[in-house]
């Protein structure tokens, strides 16, 4: 593959030496394509075949990969929906699922905005498949760093994004604190953008709400700030910044106060090179941790190429890129999660699937409110609850002159059995405690508020 459209965008000139680099070598994959059609007897397939009545007793006369019949006790699936390899970056029908959810989750509307509906239909990647999220994290920061490159991101972020960047990568996090009088530091990331500009030929950012830890969200002023700063960055600096949008939490929004979709859309929409690149999964957007799939979109913009066929070409490139990360990491992804999540949009539909997510949504919710209104109620100066809006957390700030998050943590574990996270990184300026309210009963949150209370008076 020569990569002809992909050289001329910009995301080409964001990508790292290794993405640059890798690509999906054919061999294998044209052998088997070429057998399939040409070949009589096929002796390309690397995993065991038979008819069925040959390695099962009583089995039928049906060609199949070969199995465990025990299997069968644990599914439903045929067992073509479960044994074979998955494609490298995903089973078509899914991706094609998925890249229509992705569309709806846009909540455009389809006769006011055609227009922005073609865009979104037509410029994003097929969305390619990972093993869960932080599988198509490493994949996109892989693609974009060199070591010793650097991400910009909220000083309050996701501790594995530190893990992927820092430690297996050996790239650098410019850090920014995360909020200037309990709103968005837009300041702070203008700062950075232009710091790192100066060094680097590409911005990349990783940006997600609901964020974890703070459960933060934009409310609609806010992202115009945001918005404002990466145009008026991007146009000075005239460098491509890559906005990897860490979309975990995507639905759980508990304020009409707030955004209510994923900033992936609006910087979509962009005409200058900011380019969006959704990362999303069923973890828990659809309340199923343990399933580790993922996905991974890229953000197209109309004016990188000149026609239909170009366009094709690029997502072609852009799928082989992609596709050459993966089969070189995890080869492809769980094939029996695609097959549920594939027979759970057919038999409930999306309709079906967000009426039933709505009832641990309003499950949250209500924790949501109950932890925030009963965090209120400590008077203590020393403490501070960070905007919040949904997702599964929130974080409360101590302050560091008179508790160290850790020590905190460790007295109230001891003391008043309550468990938190804490985060203590005085380099970033961060001294707190994460709450997980996703994991308390609502009856729960009362005494467990109370016993914080306690632990601060007599810490
Ligand atoms: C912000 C954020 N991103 C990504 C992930 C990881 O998702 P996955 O389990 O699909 O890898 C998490 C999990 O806790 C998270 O909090």
């Amino acid at each position: 593959m020569e990569f002809e459209i992909i050289k001329k965008t910009p995301l080409y000139k964001a990508l790292s030496e290794l993405g640059k680099r890798i690509y999906l070598p054919q061999g294998v994959f044209s052998w088997a394509g070429r057998a399939k059609k040409e070949a009589e007897i096929m002796g390309t397939l690397g995993s065991a075949f038979g008819y069925e009545k040959d390695f099962i007793e009583g089995g039928t006369s049906e060609w199949l990969p070969c199995y465990l019949e025990d299997i069968k006790n644990y599914t439903k699936f045929n067992i073509n929906e479960i044994v074979p390899y998955s494609k490298i970056s995903g089973l078509e029908e899914l991706k094609t699922i998925w890249k229509n959810w992705i569309i709806e989750k846009s909540l455009i509307n389809k006769t006011v905005e055609k227009e922005r509906l073609n865009r979104l239909e037509n410029y994003i990647s097929t969305p390619v498949i990972t093993s869960g999220l932080t599988n198509g994290i490493f994949l996109c920061c892989s693609l974009f760093l060199n070591s010793g490159d650097y991400v910009i991101s909220t000083n309050k972020r996701w501790g594995n994004y530190d893990n992927i960047i820092e430690k297996l990568l050996g790239a650098k996090i410019k850090s920014f604190e995360f909020f200037i009088k309990s709103k968005f530091n837009v300041q702070g990331l203008k700062d950075a953008i232009y710091e790192v500009s100066k060094i680097q030929e590409k911005i990349v950012l990783i940006l997600g709400f609901p964020n974890n830890p703070t459960g933060y969200i934009p409310i609609k002023e806010e992202l115009k700030e945001i918005i404002n700063v990466l145009r008026l960055a991007q146009k000075e600096i005239s460098k491509p910044i890559i906005v990897l949008i860490d979309d975990a939490y995507e639905p759980y929004i508990y304020s009409s106060n707030v955004i209510n979709r994923s900033i992936f859309y609006d910087l979509h929409d962009l005409e200058e090179d900011i380019i969006p690149i959704k990362i999303d999964g069923i973890t828990k957007e659809f309340l199923m941790y343990g399933g580790r799939i993922g996905f991974v979109t890229i953000g197209l913009k109309p004016n990188w190429v000149n026609s239909e066929e170009e366009l094709y070409i690029l997502k072609t490139e852009i799928n082989n890129k992609l596709s050459g990360l993966i089969r070189t990491t995890i080869s492809n992804s769980n094939h029996f999660y695609q097959s549920l999540i594939i027979n759970l949009f057919k038999d409930v539909g999306t309709d079906g699937l967000i009426k039933k997510r709505d009832k641990v949504k309003a499950l949250l919710k209500e924790r949501y409110e109950k932890i925030n209104a009963e965090l209120r109620k400590i008077k203590n100066s020393d403490i501070s609850v960070d905007p919040n809006a949904g997702g599964f957390f929130v974080f409360v700030n101590l302050n560091p002159k008179k508790f160290l998050a850790n020590d905190f943590a460790d007295h109230l574990l001891k003391k008043y059995k309550v468990g938190v996270i804490p985060i203590e990184k005085p380099s970033d300026n961060i001294n707190g405690i994460r709450i997980a309210y996703c994991s308390i009963d609502l009856t729960q949150i009362t005494e467990f508020v109370n016993r914080i209370n306690l632990a601060l008076l007599d810490y």
